[in-house]
């Protein structure tokens, strides 16, 4: 089989390296790729929302399958373009992604099907906004409706900063049109999980659980980020919290969504808070999360590609997920000032140290390739996981594997998986 990935973060060189170890796959392109993703797959050099582009390629290639990893191209419709021309592609409709898209579709979704989730409001209109919040309680979470590279959620302890994060998504639209629409929600406090399935409309199957750390400080401090590292699987969620999880929350998505004729097909990430009053939905992603992939992928045993066959052809029932009885830890190399303002172009060095190591792997995400040498090429530059038996020797080990690369301005958070030390 020929496979095409569409994304170029750590998360699609995961997939990447996932695909390769498929017996039915014989050749991988990805576009666009990343520095790293060119050592297992043949790069394309068509940018991730020129969906015509990328279907030409794919017929002229005649590539059996297109796995999307990007959120951007799914709520966009690429899955519609390839389904339209015949060609073979994992990931959900336009119509379906919407339940990533729009936060305030995906809040009223969960409201009427009873899906347990934050109280909360929707307003398009800033100062409707600001005369809610006068009378709410803090703090307060502010989110911008659509998507902001998940950065387009506030915090606020007081009144005065919720007005002014009012300000900054509607007016000032710092992040663009996703601000238009804004959801104030109720602040829940607990531990978080991520725990990503695959789904195939009707079946649902959840992957081992992970815990993204989303701050970019130590203690989690400091702005949101894409991710700063993962752990899986996490302890805090344990069978009983699963239990509760299938029957209310996940079956129940799956089934909402077909209700609404939005048949869901591909990834359903649940961002879940673990609050006193049980699980909670915080979000949902209609895709595999990053860096969670990072630390998920590896540990399981599944051929991928039989994986998403399944769900695309409806017969997600007669398959059981299977994962190690092992650890993952992700620790993210990132630029220095990421997520605000950063440099690149630094050599990477070290890399070698990876090769042929089947516990350790250097996932990359904003790296290039300049004269023949790998070079930093965005905020989050690598990704270092390590497996091992348990969380604290994966963690161990992890950290010890950061020691093996470096690059100019290179920082990390140093606390990755403290949560599981205490
Ligand atoms: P989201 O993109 O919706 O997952 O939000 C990003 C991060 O903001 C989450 O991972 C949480 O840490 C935090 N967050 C979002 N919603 C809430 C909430 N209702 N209460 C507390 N924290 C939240
Ligand atoms: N790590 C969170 C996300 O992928 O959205």
């Amino acid at each position: 089989m020929k496979v095409l990935i569409v994304g170029s973060g750590g998360r699609e060189h995961a997939i990447a390296l996932s695909v390769s170890r498929s017996k039915k796959v014989t050749k991988i392109y990805c576009a666009p790729g990343n520095a790293g993703i060119g050592t297992i797959a043949e790069l394309v050099p068509i940018k991730a929302m020129e969906f015509g582009a990328l279907a030409d390629f794919a017929e002229k290639e005649q590539i059996d399958l297109t796995i999307v990893g990007m959120d951007d191209p799914l709520v966009g419709g690429i899955v519609d373009v390839f389904n339209a021309r015949n060609l073979r592609v994992f990931g959900p409709t336009k119509a379906a992604a919407i339940l990533e898209g729009s936060k305030a579709f995906s809040k009223d979704l969960m409201k009427k099907y009873n899906i347990p989730t934050a109280s909360y409001e929707t307003f398009d209109d800033a100062d409707a906004a600001v005369n809610y919040l006068k009378s709410a309680k803090m703090p307060i979470v502010l989110k911008a409706d659509g998507l902001a590279l998940g950065k387009g959620v506030l915090i606020c302890n007081t009144l005065d900063e919720a007005i002014a994060g009012v300000k900054e998504i509607m007016l000032d639209k710092k992040f663009g049109a996703a601000g238009a629409r804004l959801v104030v929600e109720e602040f829940m406090t607990g531990r978080e999980v991520s725990v990503l399935s695959f789904c195939d409309g009707t079946t649902i199957k959840t992957m081992t659980s992970s815990q993204d750390h989303k701050r970019a400080e130590d203690g989690d401090k400091g702005l949101n980020t894409g991710g700063m590292g993962t752990f899986s699987p996490s302890p805090f969620y344990t069978d009983e919290i699963d239990k509760i999880c299938q029957e209310k929350i996940y079956k129940p998505t799956v089934d909402a969504m077909k209700k609404e004729g939005r048949t869901f097909v591909g990834i359903i990430f649940f961002g879940l808070m673990l609050t006193s009053d049980g699980p909670k939905v915080l979000e949902y992603n209609a895709r595999f999360g990053d860096p969670e992939t990072q630390v998920v992928l590896p540990r399981m045993k599944n051929d991928i590609i039989e994986v998403m066959e399944a769900c695309i052809d409806g017969n997600l029932d007669k398959m059981d997920l299977d994962f190690e009885d092992n650890a993952a830890v992700c620790v993210v190399l990132a630029s220095k000032g990421y997520p605000v303002s950063y440099e690149k172009g630094f050599e990477i060095k070290g890399l070698s140290n990876f090769e042929g190591k089947s516990d350790m792997f250097c996932f990359h995400a904003g790296t290039a390739l300049k004269d023949g040498k790998f070079v930093t090429n965005g905020g989050r530059v690598l990704g270092v996981t390590a497996t091992a038996s348990t969380l604290k020797e994966a963690r161990a080990k992890a950290y010890e594997a950061t020691k093996l690369v470096d690059f100019e301005n290179k920082y990390m958070r140093n606390d990755i998986g403290q949560a599981f030390m205490e």
